[in-house]
């Protein structure tokens, strides 16, 4: 069993770390779709497939779930119109985000399972939107969500909520790790 990276120290770093995950994971999806798109399914991509899909399922998921319950509340108390505009914004694209992995995640679990009854440029048309969302909505929460949330946030490593954050998401870790090894 490999050991579990530490969390980073600062939530904001955990944050932006989870932000770069989500750029590697879209990149793989991508590789992934066009490989299938040009050769057909093979079952090199069942694997690949099958992480791609617990990654968006379980870890990009629970990254909106922390901004919802971590982050954009206080931007949406802020007072500042333009910062809680943003803030409904944001939230507004993780609608949107899931409604698009929605669209994306049958094929995956069947590329997962070997099967490819799906049209392979239909699904590399639906990333196209799906990376395209993704590409904005992390722009706008790092170059405005999440500077105004440290602004008002500051103590937010010091209430516990960073901490916990952190913590949970190494727990959840640590379980896919020990239920990969089962
Ligand atoms: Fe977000
Ligand atoms: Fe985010």
């Amino acid at each position: 069993m490999k050991a579990n990276p530490s969390p980073p120290a600062n939530v904001f770093e955990f944050l932006d770390e989870s932000h770069r995950e989500i750029q590697r994971q879209l990149v793989q999806l991508r590789g992934l779709i066009e490989e299938i798109e040009t050769d057909g399914l093979s079952s090199a991509h069942k694997p690949i497939a099958q992480q791609v899909l617990h990654y968006f399922n379980r870890e990009a998921r629970q990254h909106h779930l922390d901004e919802e319950t971590h982050i954009f509340p206080a931007l949406l108390n802020s007072g500042d119109p333009d910062v809680v505009h943003a803030a409904r914004h944001l939230t507004q694209d993780h609608g949107w985000l899931e409604e698009n992995w929605l669209q994306i995640e049958p094929a995956l679990e069947a590329a997962a399972n070997g099967n490819q009854w799906f049209d392979a440029a239909e699904l590399r048309h639906a990333l196209n939107v799906f990376e395209a969302l993704y590409t904005d909505h992390i722009i706008l929460e790092e170059s405005l969500a999440y500077p105004e949330a440290k602004k008002r946030l500051g103590s937010l490593d010091n209430t516990g909520s960073g901490r916990e954050m952190a913590r949970r998401r190494a727990l959840a870790s640590q379980g896919q790790n020990n239920s990969e090894i089962a």
